[in-house]
């Protein structure tokens, strides 16, 4: 009898501290995935990842086109047609329109030489969205410039 209720007492005390680790454990994933959601506020590093694969993939048409590797370009192209997408309406003036169209267009005519296997358009259209990425950026760093308060008091003035 002594012996059982003994047992059922270790049983219990068994299962307060497998309940209690697991509590332990439990608020550990909590506080571990307040602390990433912290690291990442307003999506800005998602942003920024974005932008870092759009260089990534920007050298791999240069790659794809140096080894001769259309099939390499075309899936690449895909890929940057995607980040395009994430970009467009950034700006609303009208050249900013313009140079996203153009960055579209390029991006098309490279998936579309590379399907053709013409390797001359395809080094054409490759050079052009190079370009394409240094004006829209010129574009976008010269309207940044403009932007910044001056020394005077103006510093709510930050519209895009
Ligand atoms: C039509 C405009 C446009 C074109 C073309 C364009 N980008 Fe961008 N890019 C943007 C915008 C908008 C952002 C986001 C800027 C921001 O949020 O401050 C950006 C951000 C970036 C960033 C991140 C910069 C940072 O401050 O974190 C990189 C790197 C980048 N682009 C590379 C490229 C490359 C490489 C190309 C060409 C393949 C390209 N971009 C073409 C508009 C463009």
């Amino acid at each position: 009898m002594k012996l059982q209720r003994h047992s059922r007492l270790i049983l219990v005390m068994l299962g307060c501290t497998l309940f209690g680790a697991a509590m332990v454990l439990l608020f550990q994933l909590i506080w571990q995935a307040a602390e990433e959601h912290e690291r990442n506020p307003n999506r800005v590093n998602l942003r920024n990842q974005i932008m870092r694969r759009k260089t990534k993939t920007m050298h791999d048409i240069l790659d794809g086109m140096i080894y001769g590797d259309l099939g390499r370009v075309e899936t690449a192209a895909n890929r940057m047609q995607k980040y395009s997408e994430t970009i467009n309406e950034f700006l609303l003036d009208p050249r900013y329109e313009k140079l996203s169209l153009e960055f579209d267009l390029s991006i098309s005519e490279l998936s579309d030489s590379a399907i053709r296997k013409d390797m001359d358009a395809a080094k054409e259209a490759t050079l052009r969205l190079e370009r394409n990425c240094i004006e829209c950026h010129s574009h976008i760093n010269r309207k940044n410039r403009n932007l910044k308060p001056k020394a005077t008091n103006e510093s709510s003035f930050n519209e895009t």
